[in-house]
């Protein structure tokens, strides 16, 4: 396997040499390493800078990025696992090279995470992190970061897939990405309460192709029912944009307000916010102290989510504009107007024209035609 060189904040190790001219490059050489993930990599060192862990298991290695750049970057002492050979060798060969303690195994994450205990854990597979989560959540002492990359099933674009892996009904919305993201956290949610534990969403997000989780997890029964009490269903319109939620495992039949339409549920899902304020804001502030090469897309990105509301759904102010024969202005403009009407309105992270609000959808029109 042909090897090169890259720096990573401020680690420098080994990646597998990549065929730049096909259409996704990562996937020309035998060990993995997307260099698009940085900024997913970038925001775990800033993340676990503040958690500071006992240790951290990153169970699907590959080239050993994100364990690497733990240790070195964070100081915590880490376990890198892959079940590859070939990766098992470039991850030890790396943390030769960084001078680092880490310890190196080769195996099936699920045997790994079966046996040890670790306090924070990362799974970051190929695809659906579903067939891992069980064991993790055993496994888990503190934390869990989940990566997934399965965005159609997820989103409802391949609903079959999604029912098999998720237990759910994700439905393809025009909220797709939110509904991408508490599907999978309602998901791993469920695989945790039922070991009497409760989450709490750290830091959740969706960007381009993957969904990322930062789970705190918590101890005891009365945790894990406060967490099952924010598992719900959208209940969308399946002919209007209208919607609304619901708490509780099964839906109840329910009209649509505006046309009286039978509202299709989207879900079990997680209906409660997706991100810890006081976390968001303690990144901020670390983050200068950080050396990231993708310092101010996070920026950006947390920046974001602070100011989201935690509403389990967005509106598209494009379609409705479109709806209304109107050209849309500014996103801005929408959301000062309805808060001047003392709604709440917000952006939404993933999308630059999604919409926030909790004003009723006649409002909502109102405003984005100018009236
Ligand atoms: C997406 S890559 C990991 C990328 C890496 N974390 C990074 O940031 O560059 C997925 C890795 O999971 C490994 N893998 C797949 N199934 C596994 C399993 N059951 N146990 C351990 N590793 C597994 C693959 O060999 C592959 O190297
Ligand atoms: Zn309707």
């Amino acid at each position: 396997m042909d090897i090169v060189e890259v720096t990573e904040g401020e680690s420098r190790f080994f990646v597998p040499k990549q065929d730049p001219r096909l259409q996704f490059p990562p996937g020309s050489s035998p060990v993995f390493y997307n260099p698009r993930m940085e900024m997913s990599r970038d925001a775990t060192v800033l993340l676990l800078s503040i958690l500071r862990p006992e240790d951290y298991l990153d169970a699907m290695g590959a080239s050993g990025a994100r364990g690497l750049r733990v240790a070195h970057e964070v100081g915590v002492p880490v376990v890198i696992n892959d079940r590859d050979p070939m990766a098992v060798d470039l991850i030890r060969r790396n943390v030769e090279m960084l001078g680092l303690r880490g310890e190196v195994t080769g195996g099936d994450a699920n045997v790994l995470m079966s046996g040890r205990r670790f306090d924070a854990i990362d799974l970051d597979p190929f695809g659906t992190p579903a067939p891992f989560v069980d064991s993790a959540a055993r496994s888990a002492g503190r934390y869990l970061f989940v990566t997934a990359t399965d965005t159609a099933p997820l989103c409802g674009a391949h609903l079959r897939a999604g029912m098999r892996r998720y237990f759910s009904c994700p439905r393809n919305t025009e909220y797709h990405a939110e509904v991408g993201l508490r599907t999978l956290l309602g998901f791993v949610v469920r695989e945790v309460i039922k070991y009497d534990r409760g989450v709490e969403p750290l830091f959740c997000y969706a960007h381009e192709h993957f969904h990322r989780l930062h789970l705190a997890l918590r101890e005891g029964a009365a945790a894990a029912d406060r967490t099952l009490a924010r598992i719900g269903y959208i209940m969308q319109c399946p002919q209007c944009l209208y919607r609304s939620e619901q708490a509780g495992m099964l839906p109840e039949p329910e009209e649509c307000a505006l046309c009286g339409a039978a509202l299709v549920p989207v879900g079990p899902l997680w209906t409660g916010s997706i991100n810890d304020d006081q976390t968001l804001c303690r990144m901020q502030e670390a983050l200068p102290g950080v050396v990231a090469g993708t310092s101010p897309r996070i920026a950006r990105l947390l920046a974001t989510c602070r100011q989201e509301l935690d509403t389990s759904s967005h509106y598209d102010y494009h379609v409705i504009a479109k709806a209304e024969r109107v050209s849309p202005g500014s996103i801005a403009t929408v959301i000062e107007r309805l808060l001047a009407l003392g709604y709440r309105a917000s952006r939404a992270h993933y999308s630059g024209t999604a919409l926030k609000t909790d004003a009723p959808l006649q409002t909502l029109r109102e405003v984005i035609s100018g009236g």
